[in-house]
């Protein structure tokens, strides 16, 4: 009897044991887009992945939405893996907002808990989980919810950063904003008129609506009118579309002025004929940009427009979308439920 109760604690324990040890070697698990080769969006699986661990420096952040970018098909192209510094496996999506699980040792600001939204530097918000770092992302603005705060970072960092930080827009200046109803461009509208600029913006027909309701004062149909008949000696031109757009809008700026494009390194012939400044725009993440951007949001200056929200299942399809250079306002992944408040 006694002998037999010994044998089978003695089992009770081993398999206690066994069962701690492989908990311990299982490593939690989460669903992710994930690209094994460069291509075109097709390649994109959704697969069951271990998820990250943050190290000291980083975050863990369970990911409520992300927002969808041409930078995504662009970088599962593989055409620029050194410029975006990607590697496979990749898991696309630049933008996040989500809540924050886990914070590394050296962590100072973020908490557990924290709402948050951000643009990862190398990808991987199409995921349940991921790491990033506190510079990365900043607490999301309280008016929106997550859906509508994965729609924001990059175009909304991408404007500011030229606007704001390149351009140094005074009010009274005049902008002209190429592409204004898209992911850059709708933000740039708004934080043009923010600061008290004048705005002329493009668009095709369909979305001169959209212009006007973001605030520009003069709305251009590229397809019907020429925007060099429109725009005349401005301060400023912010060109999301390169090549010809490009090219046209060295003779609009008045001397002193600047060309700024996200697409091409302005021509240093045409800069210095007409003395007039140049930049290519490169945007990064800066969580101090992030906070005055979600500053203005909740003041209600400036808004997201989200025209399409998709599975994580969809992946694919948003991809398509982000590569046609068409989206009206943002097309965001929805990944988990919005967290209760
Ligand atoms: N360098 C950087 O750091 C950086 C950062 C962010 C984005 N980007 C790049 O900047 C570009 C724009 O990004 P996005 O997120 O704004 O793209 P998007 O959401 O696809 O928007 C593109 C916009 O351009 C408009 N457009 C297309 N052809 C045009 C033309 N000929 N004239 C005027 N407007 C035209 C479209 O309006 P319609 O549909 O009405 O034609 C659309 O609103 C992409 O190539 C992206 O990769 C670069």
């Amino acid at each position: 009897m006694h002998n037999g109760n010994i044998v089978t604690l003695s089992i009770a324990t081993v398999s206690l044991l066994l069962s701690h040890s492989l908990r311990a070697e299982e490593k939690p698990m989460m669903k992710a887009v994930v690209a094994h080769e460069y291509g075109a969006p097709e390649v994109l699986k959704l697969e069951q992945i271990p998820r990250p661990e943050p190290n000291e420096e980083e975050v863990l952040v369970r990911v409520i939405a992300s927002g969808v970018n041409p930078a995504d098909p662009l970088t599962l192209s593989g055409k620029y893996a050194r410029e975006f510094g990607t590697h496979l496996p990749l898991i696309p999506g630049y933008e996040i907002a989500g809540v924050v699980e886990k914070t590394g040792a050296n962590v100072t600001k973020l908490k557990v808990g924290d709402a948050v939204y951000g643009y990862p530097t190398f990808g991987g918000g199409w995921a349940d989980y991921i790491t990033v770092k506190e510079w990365e992302v900043a607490v999301k603005p309280r008016s929106l919810n997550f859906v509508e705060a994965a729609a924001v970072p990059m175009g909304a960092l991408t404007a500011w950063q030229a606007l704001v930080d390149v351009a140094k827009l005074q009010p009274g200046q005049t902008v002209l904003i190429h592409g204004g109803s898209g992911g850059v461009g709708s933000f740039a509208i708004q934080i043009a008129k923010a600061r008290g600029a004048q705005v002329i913006a493009t668009a095709s027909t369909a979305n001169q609506d959209l212009l006007k309701q973001l605030g520009a004062n003069v709305a251009v149909d590229y397809t019907k009118t020429k925007f060099e008949d429109v725009a005349k000696d401005v301060d400023a031109v912010l060109d999301p579309v390169g090549k010809e757009t490009l090219a046209r809008s060295y003779g609009v700026v008045k001397k002193g002025g600047i060309v700024m494009s996200l697409v091409a390194r302005p021509d240093p012939a045409e800069i210095k004929k007409r003395g007039i400044r140049g930049a290519g725009i490169s945007v990064h993440p800066d969580s101090e940009d992030l906070a005055e951007i979600a500053q203005l949001i909740d003041a209600g200056k400036i808004k997201p427009i989200v025209t399409q929200v998709l599975p994580l299942s969809e992946a694919i399809a948003a991809q398509q979308q982000a590569a046609t250079h068409h989206t009206r306002g943002k097309v965001v992944l929805r990944i988990a439920d919005e967290p209760k408040a």
